[in-house]
């Protein structure tokens, strides 16, 4: 008798178990669950030559999560230890991203293994998210055995700091955020109407006058109201290069964005000049679309070019972003130089004129062994040659633009937009508008159906993107980033599936304890919402 009960208690038991997935997200591509614990305590030794940069990093936020302060030590011992081994061969490379890498948890160690030169960073991120939540003397890891890799290369978030200005210790917890969900793009639109927050040295009234407004919206846009307040700021050179610095050492790439030819007035506010007005123009108080954009003349694209010039001596990145969104033709239609351009140029129109714009740009960005990429608006009037499109307009940019051969990073605003709500209105915090849900985001496919193999490789990721109009400060940041940072982390990945959503709910639920941890201040919104069927 009493051994039936314990037969079935058994039975029970691995049924739990094997239904129940680890705390993970983004999920891996392959895990086998073994039987123990391998324990982690201030005794444990990671195993590594002390100037290897992800031993060092493995030490620091093992610190952070348990206050124990693990030597780093490559004198061979048999138990208690993490160590790391590179298996980097040449067919290890994928196509789609690196970041392969193996996870073995036992007994007796733990060990880290990369499959191409960036894996153990992300096998350390899986090791930490298997360490048991709070603050102990010892703490049980399972044992078990990951093979994963990520889906795609561009797994990327964006902060708008234009809008609202977040400090440099805000942006480097961002990029911590990023890292912690194996994202490796962090885009940085860093200009806008309502403030220019990057020092230019060669222009110091970008910052000394387009750094700040007299006054921002109050409540709604539909409200029409204002405050008095003067507001901005601006990040120095120095403290860009420390960014960036920070965020390599996290495998993450910055892309700054660089708004051209509209969403100028703060700059226009400067360097009146370059506006087809004149001017005057003060930095926006209001948010939106506004009329008054760069004006196509040599002097300005002088300007642009020094401008960059001093963006791609700051940030490493393939790609610079342009912008290229939202440019109202009004003023170059009225423009005598504008026209006297379409016409020189047998330009078709307005259009035509902007196209002439961001290929002027592109030529340039490509002469210093550059990309740009820019918001699918640089599709009209006929892209440039080599430019990548990121699409926000729904998925259509992108997908025209993958059928002409350009690299695209789909980032639809139903999707993608995380400055929209994740719950009702009516009770949510006040948002620009929009109901993106965690279940929405989870349910994201950034390849379309519509592209043959071929072009298929032309999509390189999405990423999500926070406009910062009412993202006031950095609790609404992160409000609006978590939880569903989570599932974008696994659409990008490559281990999402929709149909189990109730199961990523559960991984996500189980991240509560890391933010808690962390203090970051994260909705439970889904929690109340009712899944719907897919
Ligand atoms: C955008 O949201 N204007 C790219
Ligand atoms: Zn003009």
């Amino acid at each position: 008798m009493i051994r039936k009960f314990s037969f079935v208690l058994v039975l029970l038991f691995n049924i739990c178990f094997s239904q129940n997935p680890l705390p993970l997200i983004p999920y891996p591509e392959s895990v086998e669950v073994g039987s123990g614990n391998f324990t982690l305590n201030n005794q444990t030794i990671i195993q590594a030559d002390a100037n290897y940069v992800e031993a060092q990093y493995l030490q620091q936020v093992l610190k952070e999560r348990t206050g124990f302060n693990l030597k780093i030590s490559d004198k061979p011992v048999t138990t208690n230890k993490i160590s790391f081994f590179d298996i980097i061969r040449a067919d290890n490379q994928t196509s789609n991203g690196k970041g392969k890498y193996m996870l073995e948890i036992n007994k007796d160690e733990v060990r880290l293994a990369q499959l191409d030169s960036i894996g153990n960073f992300y096998g350390i991120q899986t090791l930490l998210q298997l360490i048991p939540a709070g603050k102990n003397s010892q703490y049980n890891l399972p044992c078990v055995n990951i093979i994963d890799q990520p889906k795609y290369s561009w797994r990327g978030m964006h902060l708008d700091c234009a809008r609202h200005f977040f400090p440099v210790t805000f942006v480097k917890k961002y990029i911590d955020y990023l890292a912690m969900y194996k994202f490796n793009t962090f885009h940085w639109h860093l200009t806008d109407d309502q403030g220019w927050r990057i020092e230019i040295k060669k222009y110091p009234k970008l910052t000394e006058i387009g750094g700040y407004r007299n006054g921002s919206m109050v409540g709604h846009y539909n409200d029409q109201k204002y405050d008095d307040k003067r507001y901005g700021g601006f990040y120095t050179q120095q403290e860009i290069k420390d960014v960036v610095a920070y965020a390599a050492y996290r495998h993450i790439t910055v892309v700054p964005e660089i708004e051209m030819p509209g969403h100028a007035v703060a700059a226009l506010a400067a360097y009146p000049e370059y506006s087809c007005t004149g001017g005057p123009f003060e930095v926006a108080k209001q948010w939106g679309v506004l009329d008054d954009v760069f004006c196509p003349k040599e002097e300005t694209f002088t300007f642009l070019e020094n401008i960059l010039t001093e963006v791609m001596a700051l940030f490493p990145s393939e790609y610079i972003h342009i912008g290229g969104d939202e440019c109202p033709k009004t003023r170059w239609k009225a423009c005598p130089h504008c026209q006297a351009l379409i016409k020189k140029n047998g330009l078709k129109d307005e259009h035509g004129l902007q196209s002439y714009f961001v290929q002027r740009i592109e030529k340039f960005v490509n002469s210093k062994g550059r990309k740009i990429i820019g918001w699918d608006e640089i599709l009209e009037g006929g892209l440039a040659p080599n430019a990548a499109v990121m699409s926000w307009r729904g998925t259509e940019g992108g997908i025209a633009a993958a059928k002409e051969n350009h690299y695209v990073v789909m980032t639809p605003g139903d999707y993608c937009y995380f400055d929209h709500y994740q719950g009702d209105a009516k009770t949510e915090p006040l948002a620009i508008g929009g109901f993106t849900t965690l279940q929405k985001v989870y349910s994201f496919d950034p390849m379309p159906k519509e592209l043959a193999p071929e072009q298929q490789k032309y999509i390189l990721g999405a990423q999500a993107n926070l406009w910062s109009e009412y993202l006031e400060d950095e609790k609404k940041v992160e409000y609006m980033v978590f939880p569903r940072i989570l599932a974008l982390s696994e659409v990008l990945w490559g281990t999402s599936n929709p149909a189990k959503y109730d199961d990523f709910k559960t991984r996500a639920t189980q991240q509560f304890p890391i933010f808690d941890d962390k203090g970051i201040n994260y909705s439970k919104v889904f929690l109340n919402q009712t899944a719907t069927k897919e």
